[in-house]
């Protein structure tokens, strides 16, 4: 597979190899010193971001390559520059292209030109290196995945879509509760549940929060409006999601050892209450700081051509 633009791009044994080489990063950090030696690596970002730029530049460096970030106005793309003219003029100068804009459409069209790997660093529809990261926290936290319930609760948005699809080819058990309307696209939750069938995992949608965090060893969320949202939905999204915030009264139906997750940035009074996030079963900064080496084991197996990938 040469480029990851979606986590359900991923076999289980992607995954598998993802997860080792994460753990690999994260107690050798610079034990591939000279993957990206006289490299560059362009980020562009067409949307705002903390983690994922800045986990991006520490991957790309620690790998012995350069991050060049730039932004909408520095390309000629502003300027009418084709997609694919501009994909083919990157990769004669980088290993590698990080993206993170609106349109999936776009990332595909930049993926099929671009001669080196194109990884998608959020789109509307899909952040798959955030869901590689989530999956290397839960490991981490509870020694494996299998036989765990992840439970999502809130807008189902890229991130709930790539964690609901990783979690469902690894083999877990996934729930998500959201408002009517707001589930993932009806073809991301057959795929999930026909991933679930095989890897012996199991995918549940429903409306209500209680019921998805029962026997949850997880609570997962995110942010109620999402960059690519209207202004205009603001307040019906607002008023829609407001029964799924995340609390102390709601983590009491999941279990007794259950943790708190959020892919940041989040609103404290809003998808989450403070006492959770800030709270001590709360593994948001653990998710955070696992962004770098799960980035650097995407670019790593991609680099080396290790990922067999779906399509
Ligand atoms: N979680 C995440 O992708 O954060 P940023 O928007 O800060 O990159
Ligand atoms: N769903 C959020 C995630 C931010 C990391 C967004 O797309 O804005």
């Amino acid at each position: 597979m040469k480029d990851l633009l979606r986590a359900a791009d991923l076999t289980g044994d992607d995954l598998t190899l993802l997860l080792r080489l994460a753990a690999g990063f994260q107690t050798a950090p610079e034990s591939a010193p000279d993957l990206l030696a006289h490299r560059i690596v362009p980020m562009y970002f067409a949307k705002p971001s903390t983690r994922t730029r800045l986990s991006t530049a520490a991957a790309v460096t620690r790998l012995g390559g350069t991050p060049v970030s730039v932004g909408p106005d520095e390309l000629q793309l502003r300027r009418g520059e084709t997609i694919p003219d501009t994909a083919r003029v990157m990769g004669s100068y980088a290993a590698a292209i990080v993206i993170r804009t609106f349109s999936d459409t776009d990332v595909a069209d930049l993926a099929a030109a671009a001669p080196v790997p194109v990884v998608n660093a959020l789109t509307d529809g899909h952040h798959p290196l955030q869901a590689v990261a989530d999956l290397l926290t839960v490991q981490e936290h509870f020694g494996h995945l299998r036989g765990h319930r992840i439970a999502y609760v809130g807008d189902g948005g890229n991130v709930a879509r790539s964690l609901m699809e990783a979690a469902a080819i690894a083999g877990m058990d996934v729930t998500l509760a959201t408002p009517p309307g707001y589930a993932p696209p009806d073809e991301a939750v057959a795929f999930a549940a026909a991933q679930a069938d095989r890897s012996g995992g199991a995918v549940t949608l429903t409306n209500e929060p209680i019921e998805a965090v029962k026997n949850a060893s997880v609570v997962y969320t995110d942010v109620w409006v999402s960059m690519g949202d209207p202004d205009d939905q603001r307040e019906g999204r607002v008023r829609a999601l407001a029964p799924y915030r995340v609390d102390e009264r709601l983590m009491g139906h999941a279990r007794d050892d259950a943790v708190f997750m959020h892919c940041l940035p989040a609103h404290r009074g809003q998808e989450v209450t403070a006492e959770v996030i800030d709270g001590e079963r709360s593994l948001v900064f653990r998710q955070a700081a696992n962004r770098l080496p799960a980035t650097q084991a995407v670019l790593s197996a991609l680099l080396t051509e290790r990922l067999e990938g779906r399509r």
